[in-house]
């Protein structure tokens, strides 16, 4: 039996709007043991807010409530704030879907990534700045010691995403939550950021928790997959057999992809059944 890391049960997310409230994520209930679990589905189907939700970091005045939330038997919806930025720093890392709003402005890369590796580790400045610059070749990042010096905003999208990488795997955290990690990355970089997650579950144990769009990319490196349509599990399934997939949304989405071997001139439209969501939660705004 693989051992379970976290176990989710009936997570709901929550916005108060004008017209009523808002539900974002409904009910969802999963479990990560030591794995590459994928979350794939359509923009707005509430993967990310899944992947905040579990480290309570929906904004007010979203509200999340959930049966639970437990990393290896400990609740964490029972934390107080304070323990649950220990938890934060250290058991569950996540890599946001916009790296450079995680980053801090106005401090060098450098600085932070030193800042974080002594935060963990009792470690001098010199031996902390050796240890960041080989973090940042390991994501890949050739010219390390000019990034070290240079600030948030003269990174590009993908050059952030690595770093922040980098950076959520210095306290070796049990579980990673991946939101979109590769999309801003070209191929052959995207490959390498992989690698190194892929590691990590493999060598360490860690859960990984990887949200994308890209269905060949989850079916390829995923081990299982939720596939969320209007923030419900629609369904799950191992990843290699993704597009073997019964669910008339998974297949809409499968089949609306764009094929090489079997172009088409056209993508195919979803089609969609308000079975699969029950009532919309809110009524009157379509
Ligand atoms: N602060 C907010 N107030 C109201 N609704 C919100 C708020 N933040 C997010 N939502 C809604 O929650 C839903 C789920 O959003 P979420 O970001 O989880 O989608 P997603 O699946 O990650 O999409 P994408 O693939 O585009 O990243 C969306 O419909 C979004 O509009
Ligand atoms: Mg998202």
């Amino acid at each position: 039996m693989m051992s379970t890391l976290l176990d989710v049960q009936n997570l709901w997310v929550r916005f108060p709007t004008r017209n009523g409230v808002f539900d974002a994520v409904r009910g969802v209930s999963f479990t990560l043991g030591r794995e590459r679990l994928g979350i794939v589905g359509e923009s707005g189907s509430g993967k990310s807010m899944t992947g905040r939700a579990i480290l309570r970091l929906i904004r007010p005045p979203g509200i999340v409530e959930a049966d639970q939330i437990s990393l290896e038997g400990q609740d964490l919806m029972k934390l107080s704030e304070k323990d649950m930025r220990a938890v934060r720093g250290q058991r569950i890392s996540m890599v946001m879907q916009d790296p450079k709003f995680s980053l801090n402005p106005v401090m060098t890369i450098g600085d932070q990534i030193i800042e974080a590796y002594r935060l963990h580790n009792s470690a001098s400045k010199a031996d902390a700045y050796n240890k960041s610059l080989e973090m940042l070749e390991a994501v890949s990042i050739r010219d390390a010691e000019r990034v070290m010096r240079a600030y948030p905003h003269e990174m590009s999208g993908g050059m952030g995403q690595r770093i922040m990488i980098a950076m959520m795997l210095i306290p070796n955290p049990e579980i990673l939550i991946a939101d979109e990690p590769t999309s801003a990355l070209d191929v052959s970089v995207q490959r390498q950021v992989l690698d190194i997650m892929d590691k990590l579950v493999k060598e360490r144990g860690m859960g990984l928790i990887f949200i994308s769009h890209d269905l060949n990319l989850v079916a390829d490196f995923c081990d299982r997959v939720l596939i969320m349509y209007s923030g419900r599990i629609v369904e799950v399934c191992d990843a290699d057999k993704l597009h073997e997939a019964k669910h008339p949304y998974t297949r809409g989405l499968l089949n609306s992809l764009p094929r090489l071997d079997a172009p088409r001139d056209r993508l195919e439209v979803l089609e969609r059944d308000p079975e699969w969501s029950e009532a919309p939660s809110v009524s009157g705004s379509e």
